[in-house]
């Protein structure tokens, strides 16, 4: 066999980017009414971890229930796709990014496969491990931010076609306004005919959706609980983390399971970083995510206003995840 697959990575967000973009994020989220935090700034090693932890709760049904979606359809994606370079944006879960590409090296279309994500160390240890899985693929590792660093991905190969996956329901932490510049800038990067394979959680029962979003063993509180630690080492901040509570509630009118950190007492807590203080009455909250959930038409909805058109869509047995490959228009 030959090995040819050859590995390149570039980076293109740094240290500093990251904390002056938590330092806004914090200033104005601590100051607005109602107080929020972006979901963002849960993921630094110790959130990363407990997130993995979640993906593996009974309770989160999400993570498996489209890692088996994947497992039945991805043949039928690849041949649907026909794309000879595969993107994945956010691409922290291996299990799947394998169900792509092996599906996509079945249907003989693949030679290229493009990673994008925050983390330089996750990244580079995922070329290394695929390299030595897919000797002949080429490997082109894009370390940034999704919602900012899409323009530097690189092009379609000269007759080719990329694949942009988004999987994982992550367009669900985004807001509508957001979520609807996100797409249209997916939608910007790509030529006519290229595709986008987007992950969503679709609208289900309350009683299965909240506690995938407030699990027993209390691991989802203490993942929510983590954005203070990041703003306390980060930004110098005396958040009391154990003085919130977690709170998961679902929002009928926008569709999204919201969560939120109340105060347990009266306090004020200092942001060294920030020189400010910010004043909680008990009770109050922090919103800290959205993550909505979809209706089929809706999704297709929101592609066709971002520039796309629904090519095909895979839904689990029990409704509860779909898989919606989409082409640029
Ligand atoms: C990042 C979309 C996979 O919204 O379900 C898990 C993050 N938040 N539990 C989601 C999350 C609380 C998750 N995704």
């Amino acid at each position: 066999m030959s090995t040819h697959g050859t590995i390149q990575l570039d980076v293109h967000l740094t240290g500093t980017d990251a904390g002056s973009a938590l330092r806004a994020d914090v200033a104005r989220g601590l100051t607005a009414t109602p107080k929020e935090l972006p979901p963002k700034w849960f993921y630094d090693a110790r959130g990363s971890d407990l997130f993995e932890q979640i993906t593996e709760l009974p309770e989160y049904y999400p993570f498996r229930t489209e890692r088996a979606l994947l497992r039945d359809s991805v043949d039928d994606i690849a041949r649907s796709s026909g794309a000879d370079t595969v993107v994945e944006l956010g691409s922290g879960s291996s299990t799947k990014t394998r169900l792509l590409l092996d599906a996509f090296t079945r249907t003989g279309t693949l030679t290229r496969y493009v990673p994008q994500d925050v983390s330089e160390s996750a990244l580079r240890g995922a070329l290394d491990e695929l390299h030595d899985a897919y000797p002949d693929l080429a490997l082109h590792g894009v370390v940034g931010d999704f919602t900012r660093d899409l323009d530097r991905l690189p092009g379609a190969d000269p007759g080719g076609k990329r694949m942009i996956a988004f999987l994982g329901g992550t367009i669900g932490n985004l807001l509508p306004v957001p979520r609807h510049e996100f797409l249209t800038h997916v939608r910007s990067v790509l030529a006519p005919g290229e595709q986008l394979l987007l992950g969503t959680g679709l609208v289900t029962d309350v009683d299965t959706m909240i506690p995938a979003y407030d699990d027993a063993a209390g691991v989802t509180a203490e993942f929510n609980r983590n954005v203070l630690h990041v703003v306390n080492r980060e930004l110098g901040a005396d958040f009391d983390v154990d003085a919130f509570t977690h709170v998961a509630v679902w929002d009928a009118d926008n569709a999204w399971i919201e969560m939120r950190l109340r105060a347990g007492r009266d306090m004020t807590v200092h942001v060294a970083d920030l020189d400010l203080d910010v004043p909680f009455t008990a009770g109050e909250e922090i919103a800290t995510e959205v993550s909505s959930k979809f209706r089929p038409e809706q999704i297709d909805a929101m592609l066709t206003d971002a520039g796309f058109e629904t090519t095909r869509r895979w839904v689990d047995p029990e409704g509860r995840f779909a898989l919606t490959l989409a082409t640029a228009v």
